[in-house]
């Protein structure tokens, strides 16, 4: 397993399930301090236990002053941030035959803003890591490969990972003259209790440890764009770089037919 160089204080948002779990064992075990984010109390005290040096902090994407908390108790623990990895997300595919409004507003919400407020309550303390302690301070967000390419029923999921992808890269060049880093991690299909959900082939689906994995390499060189499994995600964003026309003939063959 990959390894991330000196004792780091880690703020790891979406830490009780899936790759967010795997990510903050390893974390842990290697003697980071890690503040552990999520909604469920009782699944971060149960990663939290028996790792003096991990941080409950519960928190909710879809409350602000939740996150702001959050934030100002790490702070006040750790003293700054040398890494962000903001994982947590929500998916929930669109029925286009009962058009959801609520259902694209949870999505875009939970995807989006709650990625925004984690970015709110995180640079102050990424600011001071890099003033105070010298730090090369890294933000790192999970987006989707659905954000490389418009895919049927994910009108919600993939709108919400393409603008968190976007915003990112923006983001980027902003803070570049700051010393910042920004990491976007596309994952192609992982199995966790959120893929569990589908009723649908999901190639080249990859271990949850395999993604800690590759995530965990991807920020140690701190790369702009973290995806994997590689054969899944060239393959993916070869087909989003192709003409509008063929992208939608290949479209096409994914969507739902009749009542399926
Ligand atoms: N699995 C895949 O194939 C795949 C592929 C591409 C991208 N991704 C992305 O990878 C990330 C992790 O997904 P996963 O597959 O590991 O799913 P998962 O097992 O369902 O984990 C989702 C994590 O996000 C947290 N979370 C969800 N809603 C939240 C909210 N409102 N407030 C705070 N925390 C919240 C969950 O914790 P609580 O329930 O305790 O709040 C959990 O820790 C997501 O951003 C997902 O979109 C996954």
């Amino acid at each position: 397993m990959a390894s991330l160089t000196g004792k780091q204080r880690i703020w790891l948002v979406g830490a009780t399930s899936g790759i967010g779990l795997a990510l903050g064992q390893h974390l842990l075990a290697e003697g980071h301090r890690v503040a552990l984010s999520a909604r469920r109390r009782e699944a971060l005290e149960e990663l939290a236990q028996d790792h003096k040096d991990a941080l409950v902090v519960p928190l909710d994407l879809n409350d602000r002053q939740s996150i702001r908390s959050a934030g100002q108790r790490i702070d006040a623990e750790f003293a700054g941030l040398d890494l962000v990895i903001h994982n947590a997300g929500t998916c929930e595919y669109l029925d286009v035959r009962h058009f959801d409004v609520d259902l694209i507003e949870r999505v875009l919400a939970t995807n989006v803003n709650g990625a925004l407020y984690t970015i709110d309550a995180a640079l102050p303390l990424l600011r001071r890591a890099r003033d105070r302690d010298g730090s090369h301070p890294l933000f790192a967000a999970v987006s989707s490969a659905s954000a490389y390419l418009p895919l049927p029923r994910a009108e919600a999921y993939g709108a919400s990972k393409a603008a968190l992808s976007h915003f990112l890269e923006s983001l980027r060049l902003d803070l570049a003259a700051e010393n910042i880093d920004v990491s976007i991690i596309h994952p192609g299909f992982v199995k966790t209790p959120l893929t569990d959900r589908n009723d649908f082939s999901m190639p080249m689906r990859v271990s949850p440890e395999f993604a800690a994995d590759a995530i965990i390499k991807g920020l140690e060189k701190r790369a702009l764009d973290i995806h994997f499994p590689r054969r899944f995600t060239f393959g993916i964003k070869l087909m989003g770089i192709l003409p509008p026309a063929l992208r939608r003939r290949i479209g096409l063959t994914m969507t739902r037919k009749s009542d399926d």
